[in-house]
């Protein structure tokens, strides 16, 4: 067969392709970045041309270094729950209204109330959030009637992307579930959530499985792209179901701790188990027969990138961290709370914000940095304690994102955490999970374990100190304090605010 698989990730800050060859060993990367648009306080849009631009010139560089011929399939991943309305000439008719805007609250609230809480969560999998795409739809035919009234289809950022490459409209149900307006359990679009929103079925995609071959390129994506004329395309995966492919976690059990701009806790299951109370998100896996559960952090590795820009922009983040060593655990008694785009676990609140809590004159950067690093982990560790309380038992997780590259950030998270947190021999995540996905999808391997197995493989491990585990704990407990005492003031500073 021929040799490479190619994987594309049009992510938030760019779209970046990767080629693998089949025993996973990457041969070219490439990336391009987007431009993000913030139009107005908590809204957060981004042209899908941009996507579309940034992907055609990274798939353009990678194809450019792999001998003609030998690009067996391509792989989609990208950025999950962005709303990507289409007329019926196809052109986007705005900007696209992406996972991180939180416009839509009341939107959600009046879907919950019209569905009832428990159905909701166990047909969709999850409360519903402003970043997922059902209510986007929902605040465009009350804000935007003339925009809605033209929709002809709407799609996810890696489908509009698939969509120009192929002419195919097509989602997987890993990033279909992301919408809000499928049957979880079922693996198919819900009729029920498409009445009640009172959205024609007519204008979604396809559904497949993440393996499955669901496209082939046209001559027009051919022309734009680089690649060739009837190269085969995976359904792919959302960014975090993919990432979970791409560090291996594909067994049920298994656990993956992610650091990057989100903070996410993901772990599989072969069942479909969705918190009674709607309190992660349990969405189609990227494997047939699997589901996958994680709790989601809006701003996790991001944290640390706003503390950068806005108090010491012409440092790096490795002089930064060497500012945060020399600090104890805790930061001499001070907090970070880390929400500082809105939350989601496990607290379903847009209208969080973030809080030093704590300073004394003796505070320096080192405190707040060490302080952003220890809110990080105290938040991804309120998800794997929703993960833990569904039955989860993990012996020990993968660590990823840009947060790992600190080896302080990543024995802090081990320590608060309390489980051994290894690292895998790749870091091109998402992107990678998408070329294995082609992988199989080819016939190269016959499942995703094997694929990962040969793929993906564990590097260093580190371990909880115990000592500091213990100390985490207080310190946790009174983070854990923070949300509940904050929020009403939270509120009524958006209040003054608007
Ligand atoms: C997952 C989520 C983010 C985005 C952006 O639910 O919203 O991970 O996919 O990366």
């Amino acid at each position: 067969m021929s040799e490479y698989l190619i994987g594309l990730d049009v992510s938030t800050t760019a779209s970046k392709a990767v080629a693998i060859d089949v025993n996973g060993a990457v041969v070219a990367t490439a990336s391009h970045d987007h431009q993000l648009d913030t139009p107005r306080p908590l809204w957060s849009e981004q042209d899908p041309a941009e996507w579309w631009r940034a992907s055609c010139a990274s798939l353009r560089q990678v194809a450019s270094v792999i001998p003609q011929g030998s690009i067996a399939a391509l792989g989609l991943t990208g950025q999950m729950h962005g709303l990507t309305a289409l007329d019926a000439q196809d052109e986007p008719l705005r900007p696209a209204i992406l996972w991180n805007d939180q416009r839509s609250a009341a939107q959600c609230d009046a879907i919950t109330e019209a569905i009832g809480e428990d159905k909701l969560y166990r047909l969709i999998g999850s409360r519903i959030f402003p970043g997922f795409t059902a209510p986007k739809i929902a605040w465009l035919r009350e804000h935007e009637p003339e925009v809605f009234g033209r929709i002809a289809q709407v799609l996810l950022p890696k489908d509009y992307v698939r969509f120009l490459l192929s002419g195919e409209r097509v989602t997987d149900v890993a990033d279909g579930s992301g919408m809000a307006l499928m049957d979880i359990g079922a693996r198919d679009w819900s009729g029920e959530m498409l009445e009640a929103l009172a959205i024609p079925r007519d204008w979604l995609p396809a559904l497949t499985e993440s393996q499955e071959v669901c496209a082939e390129l046209s001559a027009a994506g051919a022309a734009a792209s680089g690649l060739p004329v009837g190269t085969r395309i995976v359904g792919g995966a959302g960014d975090q179901p993919a990432g979970g492919v791409g560090s291996g976690v594909v067994d049920a059990g298994q656990l993956s701790l992610a650091m990057g701009t989100s903070g996410v806790a993901y772990a599989i299951n072969d069942r479909y188990e969705p918190d009674q109370q709607g309190r992660l998100h349990t969405f189609c896996g990227p494997i047939p027969g699997t589901w996958f559960s994680m709790g989601v952090m809006l701003s996790a590795a991001g944290g640390l990138r706003w503390l950068r820009d806005a108090l010491a922009p012409d440092m790096g983040f490795e002089e930064l961290a060497a500012l945060a060593e020399d600090i104890p655990p805790g930061a001499e008694g001070l907090l970070f709370a880390p929400w500082l785009s809105g939350e989601r676990h496990p607290h379903p609140d847009p209208l969080a914000r973030g809080a030093f809590v704590g300073l004394t004159l003796r505070h320096g950067l080192g405190h707040m940095v060490r302080a952003v690093m220890e809110g990080v982990a105290f938040g991804i560790r309120e998800s794997l304690d929703l993960l833990q309380a569904q039955g989860l038992n993990p012996s020990d997780a993968v660590i990823q994102g840009g947060a790992v590259n600190s080896p302080l950030w990543r024995q802090l998270t081990t320590d608060i955490m309390d489980l051994p947190l290894y690292r895998v021999n790749t870091s091109e995540g998402a992107a990678l999970g998408a070329a294995i996905l082609a992988a199989v999808g080819v016939g190269a391997f016959p499942d995703v374990s094997t694929a990962c197995a040969t793929m993906v493989q564990r590097l260093d491990e580190s371990l909880p100190q115990m000592a500091l585990v213990e100390r985490y704990n207080e310190i946790f407990a009174t983070y854990r304090a923070l949300y509940p005492a904050l929020a009403p003031q939270f509120h009524q500073l958006s209040r003054l605010d608007a």
